[in-house]
Formats: C-alpha cells, sequence, structure tokens
C-alpha cells in the first residue's frame, strides 16, 4: 500500500484538478471573472493552477468520495472536515490558489473571498505533506527559471503577477513570517534576495525581522521601494514592468533600509531623540566586526543622515568600549528602539 504521504499528494492533485476544472463551468464563471478583473491571463491562471471552490457545502467531498478516498484520508488532508450530517468541505466559493512544493506537487491551497470578506484568505491547515515554514509558495517555478537572485514578496497574487510580468523568480510565504527554514530552502538555489513586501507598516515590520533571519543564512539582501503602490501586484498594474525592473536596480542595502526605519523612529528636531538616535546607529554599526566593512558603512550612513563622516566614526568609537554588540544582535531593531513613532 502506498504511504500516507503519497495518498496525501494524491488527494491534493485530486482537488486541484476538480478546482481548476471548476472555473471553466457555469458555476466558476465569476471566479474566472475575478481572476481575469486582476489582469490575470489565461495562461497563467494555468501554469498556476488556479480555481474555484464551489458554494455548496459538499461538493469536493462527493468529488473526492467519487475517487474512493476513505473519510479518514480525507480528513487527514484537512480539505474536509466531519461532523455528525457527514463530510463537509473546507473552502467555499474561494477563488483557489493551489500552493506546490519544489517538486511541482500540490501540498496545499490558499483560497480568497470574491471581493469583501473575513478571512481574505484561507490556507489549507498544516498536515503531514503541508509545512508552512518549510515551502514558499512559487518556488517551484522560481527555481527552474535559474535567474541569481530571487524576489521574496507577501502574497500569491504577487507572485503570479510578477511571473506573468516576466519575474519568474518571485516567491511569497504562505500567510506566515518568514522562517529561518525559509531561508535555508532558499540558500539552497540562491546567494541573493530582493525584498519587495508590502509598502504599509506591516510590511515594512515583515521585512525588518526577515533581514537578519536571512543574513544568518548567508543570503545578500536587498530591498524594493514599492511606493506609491501598496504590493508589487499594484505596482506592476500601475507603473508596469520596466518600472519595476528599474526599482530592482535601484533596491537599497538592506543595512541602509534598516537604518531609515529606525531613523523614522525618532523625532530629529528634539535634540534628545536625535542623541538617542545617534547612539542607536552608532550600536547598530557595530554590528559589523570586520573594520573596512564597518568603515564603509559609518561612511555611507554618514552621507545619508548628513552628518560627518569623522564624528560619527568618533561616536562608534565610543560605544565600542562600552557595547557588547552580540547581545544587541539578538534582538531586532524595532524592539530596542526607545522612541517609538508610528
Ligand atoms: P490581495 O488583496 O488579494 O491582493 O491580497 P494581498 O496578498 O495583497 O494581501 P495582504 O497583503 O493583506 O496579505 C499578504 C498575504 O498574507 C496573502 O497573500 C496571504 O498569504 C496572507 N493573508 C492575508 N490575509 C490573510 C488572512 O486573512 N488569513 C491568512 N491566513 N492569511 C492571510
Ligand atoms: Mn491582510
Ligand atoms: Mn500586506
Ligand atoms: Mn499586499
Ligand atoms: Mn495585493
Amino acid at each position: 500500500a502506498a504511504d500516507l504521504r503519497s495518498i496525501l499528494l494524491e488527494i491534493n492533485k485530486e482537488a486541484a484538478k476538480y478546482y481548476h476544472y471548476q472555473l471553466k463551468t457555469p458555476k466558476g464563471s465569476d471566479a474566472y471573472k475575478y481572476f481575469l478583473d486582476r489582469s490575470l491571463t489565461d495562461e497563467i491562471i494555468t501554469k498556476f493552477g488556479l480555481g474555484f471552490s464551489n458554494r455548496t457545502s459538499d461538493d469536493l467531498y462527493k468529488y473526492l468520495k467519487s475517487r474512493e478516498f476513505s473519510d479518514s484520508l480525507l480528513k487527514e488532508s484537512g480539505l474536509v472536515s466531519f461532523d455528525n450530517k457527514g463530510g463537509y468541505d473546507r473552502f467555499h466559493n474561494r477563488a483557489m490558489f493551489p500552493i506546490m512544493d519544489v517538486r511541482n506537487r500540490v501540498i496545499g491551497f490558499g483560497g480568497r473571498v470574491m471581493g469583501e470578506g473575513m478571512p481574505k484568505y484561507l490556507n489549507s491547515p498544516e498536515t503531514k505533506i503541508f509545512d508552512k515554514s518549510r515551502n514558499l509558495y512559487g518556488l517551484n517555478f522560481a527555481r527552474a527559471s535559474r535567474k541569481p537572485d530571487v524576489i521574496i514578496c507577501e502574497g500569491y497574487m504577487d507572485v503570479i503577477t510578477l511571473h506573468q510580468a516576466g519575474f519568474t523568480n518571485a516567491v511569497a510565504s504562505l500567510g506566515t513570517s518568514l522562517t529561518s527554514g525559509h531561508a535555508m530552502l532558499l540558500r539552497r538555489y540562491t546567494k541573493q534576495v530582493l525584498l519587495a513586501y508590502d509598502s504599509d507598516t506591516a510590511g515594512i515590520k515583515a521585512a525588518v525581522r526577515a533581514i537578519p533571519i536571512l543574513k544568518g543564512a548567508s543570503l545578500s539582501v536587498k530591498v524594493i521601494d514599492m511606493t506609491p503602490y501598496k504590493d508589487p501586484d499594484e505596482f506592476i498594474r500601475n507603473l508596469g514592468k520596466e518600472e519595476f525592473a528599474e526599482r530592482i536596480n535601484k533596491a537599497s542595502n538592506s543595512f541602509l533600509f534598516e537604518v531609515r526605519v529606525l531613523k523614522s523612529k525618532f523625532d530629529l528636531a528634539d535634540p534628545e531623540e536625535k542623541t538617542s538616535f545617534y547612539n542607536e546607529l552608532a550600536k547598530k554599526l557595530l554590528e559589523f566586526e570586520d573594520e573596512l566593512e564597518r568603515n564603509n558603512y559609518t561612511e555611507a550612513v554618514a552621507h545619508e543622515i548628513s552628518i560627518s563622516y569623522e564624528s560619527l566614526k568618533k561616536l562608534v568609537n565610543k560605544t565600542a568600549l562600552t557595547y557588547d554588540p552580540v547581545k544587541f544582535k539578538e534582538s531586532p531593531v524595532s524592539e530596542t528602539v526607545s522612541f517609538k513613532k508610528e
């Protein structure tokens, strides 16, 4: 008998085929229209296997039963739940995004409400084959594209729009924050990552959290500026792929990005806050153990915040006498700042 994992993969594959098939039926026409309204082509809809889960409560359940999967296996798949009336589907009336592992096997789903509604996205629960902290959406295609770097964004739609625009190296985490598991997974395929998170407060926070995790896996990190748009999907729909390519070329060094975020938390018109900012900055520069590297960053930062290189270097050296950067490294910037301004 096949083992549990391969049966769960088979169930997910059948479900993906079923959801995708629904798109071209009358019941699925709203979902098909939803994808077209979001500027997706038939080609990309097929490539990503997008689909639709019907309004009826046990549509998928009945189909999978007809394929002779047992109730207990269907329960393990996370696609069906059971109560005293029988099996019912997890996903209803949602635009469906099958999630594939690096070997192109469907391991779970994300489902979006078409329009307003909570939750906006519903994902498969973690199962024996679906571990959100060890898989990245789009990595199967990104890996096959053999580009030298990987673009990390927040959402399913960002990944799909980027791929459609030719940025076939885009991936996203699965509705969770980026983990060291993700970073190690990425390191198998690339040395350089570009962060393309949302430009809102949550996206900036997520980027600040992700940077040390990625660097910890020996990845070099740059940050793409998405303003004035909210995310890569909106950016490309409004400004196009050439402009996005331009933003990639102009992507910021991740340390300078962190410094800008740090700076934004202080009111520099207030001398006390300004002093605190400089002190925090000096501590941050001490993250670099190599003297040449530290001096180069001190110079770049001094230039950016209009202070002289000599003054900033003096402050860094003074701070080094009383401060242990190893301890500092363990806590992310956002939590070490005393004057939070949101
Ligand atoms: P669109 O509105 O479809 O463009 O989605 P988005 O990707 O721009 O949404 P957002 O920036 O809010 O979220 C980014 C990603 O976080 C999504 O693609 C999902 O993976 C995940 N996410 C968003 N909302 C929810 C939610 O309500 N529940 C869960 N589990 N994940 C969510
Ligand atoms: Mn959200
Ligand atoms: Mn977001
Ligand atoms: Mn978004
Ligand atoms: Mn979006």
